[in-house]
């Protein structure tokens, strides 16, 4: 009998620029799984339809890029708890038929920091996160997951961390971007969510001299795979972690609920991805 060949997509607008192909199709080798996995450009107006008609498409589901994972959180029928904490989607599987919106941004994230830096739970600082928007909303529901006892957001657009501070409840502290150090001084996690630093482009002023001993340093951005901020972190004596872990350990649920194995986030998969980001 002849295997069905499963397929599975990206959408976005525009698509280009996905390095999703480049993880599932290394998956999809090493596994020599019958399946195939596109990227497929869908416009914001077209995306609702695309979505509810995966199945009569011949999909197993998809992964949602920009601009569309507020729109794919409105489209699928049901939606996990980080979906629903975020206000997006980023991947979609078909469950009887019905189609399942998730937000793995999340547990890409926490997975990476307790692989790559599993100390950062020891001191039971508070973990300051760097912007306020769908990246920041993923971050933080982890960090509130994991129980941590406070959470202080400092974000260029106060309102926004006002907004993210009443949505997530009293953990969370909201401080001005003018008031940068008093939100570092003592931290035992920082992290990145916003786009500073990506291709190098702006500098996020952090005095070095405010956070805890031991304190672990996250970026979200991956490219460059080092920024600026990790550059200083790592200067002035603190772990790091760098983005593109979290983008791997991200397209982990979507590959397993699609394909049935749960693949292996591997040296050689990242060591691919980091010749087509120096490659860029
Ligand atoms: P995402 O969903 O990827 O997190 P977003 O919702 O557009 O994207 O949020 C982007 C975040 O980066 C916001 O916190 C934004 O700050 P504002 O709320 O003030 O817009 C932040 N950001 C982007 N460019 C920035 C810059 N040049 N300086 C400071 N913050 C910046």
């Amino acid at each position: 009998m002849s295997q069905v060949m499963k397929r599975a997509c990206v959408i976005g607008w525009p698509i280009e620029h996905s390095r999703s192909p480049l993880i599932h199709g290394y998956w999809l080798e090493r596994y020599g799984i019958a399946g195939s996995y596109e990227k497929i450009a869908v416009t914001p107006d077209a995306a609702p339809d695309f979505i509810r008609r995966l199945e009569a498409n011949g999909l197993v589901g998809c992964n949602v890029t920009v601009p569309l994972k507020e729109i794919a959180f409105a489209a699928v029928v049901e939606r996990d708890a980080s979906a629903r904490a975020v206000g997006a989607v980023n991947t979609i599987w078909l469950e009887n038929g019905r189609t399942l919106g998730a937000n793995t941004d999340t547990y890409g994230f926490m997975t990476h920091l307790e692989q790559s830096a599993p100390k950062w739970r020891d001191a039971d600082r508070p973990v300051v996160l760097i912007g306020a928007g769908g990246a920041a909303r993923a971050v933080a529901f982890g960090f509130l997951e994991a129980g941590v006892g406070e959470v202080r957001v400092v974000n260029r657009t106060r309102a926004r961390a006002d907004e993210l501070a009443r949505q997530f409840g009293p953990r969370v502290k909201v401080f001005d971007w003018s008031r940068f150090d008093a939100a570092t001084r003592g931290a035992g996690v920082i992290v990145n969510t916003t786009t500073i630093g990506m291709k190098g482009e702006g500098v996020l002023p952090v005095d070095w001299c405010t956070p805890a001993a031991g304190c672990i340093v996250a970026d979200i951005v991956y490219v460059p795979l080092l920024t600026p901020l990790l550059v200083g972190a790592r200067a002035a004596g603190f772990g790091t972690v760098d983005g593109l872990g979290m983008l791997l350990h991200q397209a982990v649920p979507g590959f397993e609920k699609w394909f049935g194995i749960r693949p292996e986030v591997t040296g050689e998969l990242r060591a691919r991805l980091v010749a087509d980001i120096e490659g860029t």
